[in-house]
């Protein structure tokens, strides 16, 4: 596996992979790799004949109280777990790198933001859409992968590509859990070891909601209000929000009919967790 750390260098690689006619499967994160994130290498692996990860912190991502300081970072650790999935190359830009100047131009998207994480973190999509586009630029993808555990951000960056015209074949895939459902996550290491067994909450306040609806509640008001008393029940942490929206329009619905998240984000001390449910009408 070769680490690259300079623009130009990975796009002389990516170059280099398109003369030779190799598709690249490409998976941006911020690193303190998981399951989840190598589940998403490992499907790029398959899918692909070279695989591009990232690992950035991305300072424009995150609002001024957030924990851009105390996100967690283990490059060696990462560097082993990439290269053990078959990563080819590992783009690990430094800020300097990607950053060299405040930007000029930033992107922005107008809708499907006022919703779940995008309302209490403003600012934070535009910042995932211009990291995003940078890192399209420099490692021209034939697919990106994404993890629906960030649905919203799944969702986002399929308009990115529609109406940017990006030639990239987004790929969502599933939630990589713990084994007591918890969704994995990088934050997960900052939660205290009460906190980390109560969270499992988040995700049974989630499947208590899909229960309900399973035996033909089709009230979303009804549904957020039980998710909402399971998980308060439950933890100490303070809910952010307990959503049921349209997806992937993010748009507030009157009855199920089609296909739905059921989100939440819950703030801990020292981290704010999020988990979800794509649900069908049947
Ligand atoms: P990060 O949080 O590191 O996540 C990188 C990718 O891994 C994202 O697509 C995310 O959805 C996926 N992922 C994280 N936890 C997962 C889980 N438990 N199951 C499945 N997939 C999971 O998301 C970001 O970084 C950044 O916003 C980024 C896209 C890199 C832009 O900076």
């Amino acid at each position: 596996m070769k680490v690259i750390r300079s623009i130009e260098e990975m796009k002389q690689s990516s170059k280099f992979f398109q003369e030779e006619k190799k598709q690249i499967g490409f998976v941006p994160t911020m690193g303190f790799l998981h399951e989840g994130h190598l589940n998403l290498m490992r499907e790029a692996k398959k899918e692909n004949d070279v695989v591009v990860a990232s690992i950035f912190v991305n300072p424009l991502q995150f609002g001024p109280n957030e924990d851009y300081e105390k996100y967690p970072r283990d490059e060696q650790a990462d560097t082993r777990r990439a290269e053990k999935v078959g990563v080819d190359v590992l783009f690990i830009p430094s800020v300097d790198e990607m950053y060299p100047n405040p930007m000029l131009i930033q992107m922005g998207i107008k809708e499907r933001v006022d919703v779940l994480c995008g309302s209490s973190r403003p600012g934070h999509f535009d910042g995932v859409l211009t990291v995003l586009t940078k890192l399209f630029h420099v490692v021209r993808p034939d697919s990106a992968y994404f993890g629906l555990k960030d649905a919203q951000q799944v969702a986002v960056v399929d308009a990115l590509i529609r109406d940017l015209n990006f030639s990239v074949n987004i790929v969502g895939l599933p939630t990589v859990r713990e084994e007591d459902g918890l969704a994995k996550s990088s934050r997960n290491v900052n939660l205290s070891e009460q906190e980390r067994k109560e969270a499992i909450w988040i995700y049974k306040g989630l499947q208590a909601g899909r229960e309900l609806m399973l035996t033909g509640e089709t009230d979303p008001d009804q549904i957020i209000r039980e998710v909402t008393k399971s998980i308060e029940a439950h933890i100490s942490g303070e809910i952010d929000y307990v959503e049921l929206l349209s997806y992937p329009s993010l748009k507030p619905v009157t009855s199920i009919n089609q296909q739905v998240i059921l989100a939440t984000a819950v703030y801990y001390k020292q981290a704010r967790l999020i988990d979800n449910l794509l649900l069908d009408k049947n």
